[in-house]
């Protein structure tokens, strides 16, 4: 066993590539993260997991630094927290921030519509990341109040052509977890960065459509996008779910595991499972991801049994379907009967 002082305590763990932030959480030290994310390998690209370790020049990211034994690392010094906040507001000036240094935050915040919606975001208020913000759980963090350089709208256009999922750049803090998930994980390569400098943005080759990008509409780049920048059509404005049902996909036989966010007593979406319930990891088809709300609250589905009588389907219980299931096997031979 190795040991390691973070913040001056010390810690415990196995030297096998663990990372200074894979020993940190798992000690519960919290160490504000962007471009990280369980699924995928570090990138090191948003600099706000930088650490300070004895003895090492600069600050290295805890992200992609491997914790060895018998290192000093301290997580929130002055001077750190003033480059991570330095950091953040250069991320901030190109999104739409006014809401987090706005003074009047609280009250808008308990009295504000919900659902709102709106054509474009141009705050938190108006943003269907919300409630799950991890951009703004950082900023939290960093005590953020003021911006020191005025915010600059991309003015991108939102792509709303997709048949599952809105884009809006505008709010893109370009971390790359939607390209990487989708190359490493996913291995469909549909997305990439496009262009140079302060034009980056997330992009498909050559901008033709995603569907000719050869996107499978996986929604996995929704699930790991940090912000408000990806969010399926159909449960982008209704808020946060009333319940999540954990159940498995009757889609096909694979049996993913689904949460469905249930909303006005309706299924609203259906997202992954967690990353450790089997068979699907964390990921789903096209089907599973975006079309069971559809299915299940459509207005001509079937849902009871029908048994056919004098030529006519007539509806009926399912005791009275399974008892007749029942009778009819019982008078064929049993290596006459098959089941899908
Ligand atoms: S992505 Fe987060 S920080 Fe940005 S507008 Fe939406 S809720 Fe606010
Ligand atoms: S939906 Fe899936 S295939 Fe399409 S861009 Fe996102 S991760 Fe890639
Ligand atoms: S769209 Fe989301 S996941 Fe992709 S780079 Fe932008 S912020 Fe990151
Ligand atoms: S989380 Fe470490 S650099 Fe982004």
């Amino acid at each position: 066993m190795a040991t390691i002082f973070i913040d001056g305590k010390k810690l415990t763990f196995e030297e096998k590539g663990d990372t200074i932030l894979d020993v940190a959480r798992k000690s519960g030290i919290y160490i504000p993260t962007l471009c990280d994310h369980d699924e995928l390998e570090s990138y090191g690209g948003c600099r706000m997991c930088i650490v300070e370790v004895e003895g090492m020049r600069g600050f290295p990211p805890a992200c992609t630094t491997a914790a060895k034994d018998g290192m000093q690392v301290k997580t929130s010094t002055n001077k750190l927290m003033s480059l991570k906040r330095n950091i953040m507001q250069l991320l901030l000036m190109e999104h739409p921030s006014a809401c987090m240094v706005c003074a009047e935050q609280e009250g808008c915040n308990k009295y504000r519509p919900d659902p709102y919606k709106a054509g474009r975001v141009t705050g938190c208020t108006t943003c269907p990341n919300r409630y799950t913000c991890q951009l703004r759980e950082v900023v939290e963090f960093l005590d953020i109040k003021d911006l020191d350089y005025l915010p600059h709208y991309k003015e991108i256009k939102v792509e709303r052509d997709d048949p599952f999922f809105d884009r809006d750049y505008n709010l893109c803090i370009l971390c790359a977890r939607c390209i990487r998930v989708c190359d490493d994980v996913r291995g469909t390569s549909a997305i990439t960065f496009a262009k140079r400098g302060h034009e980056t943005r997330v992009d498909t080759s050559f901008g033709v459509s995603h569907i000719d990008s050869g996107c499978w509409f996986c929604g996995a780049c929704i699930d790991v996008c940090p912000t408000g920048s990806l969010k399926p059509r159909m449960t982008k404005w209704t808020g946060a779910p009333d319940s999540i049902e954990e159940t498995t996909c009757a889609l096909c036989s694979v049996g993913c595991q689904t949460n469905l966010t249930i909303k006005w007593e309706r299924v609203m979406g259906s997202e992954p499972g967690s990353l450790e319930s089997g068979p699907n990891h964390g990921h789903m088809c096209v089907l599973g991801r975006f079309c069971i709300p559809s299915l299940v609250n459509a207005p001509d589905r079937i849902k009871n049994p029908y048994i056919k009588k004098e030529g006519n389907l007539v509806p009926v219980s399912w005791d009275e379907a399974l008892d007749e299931v029942s009778r009819i096997l019982k008078e064929v031979s049993p290596d006459r009967v098959g089941f899908v």
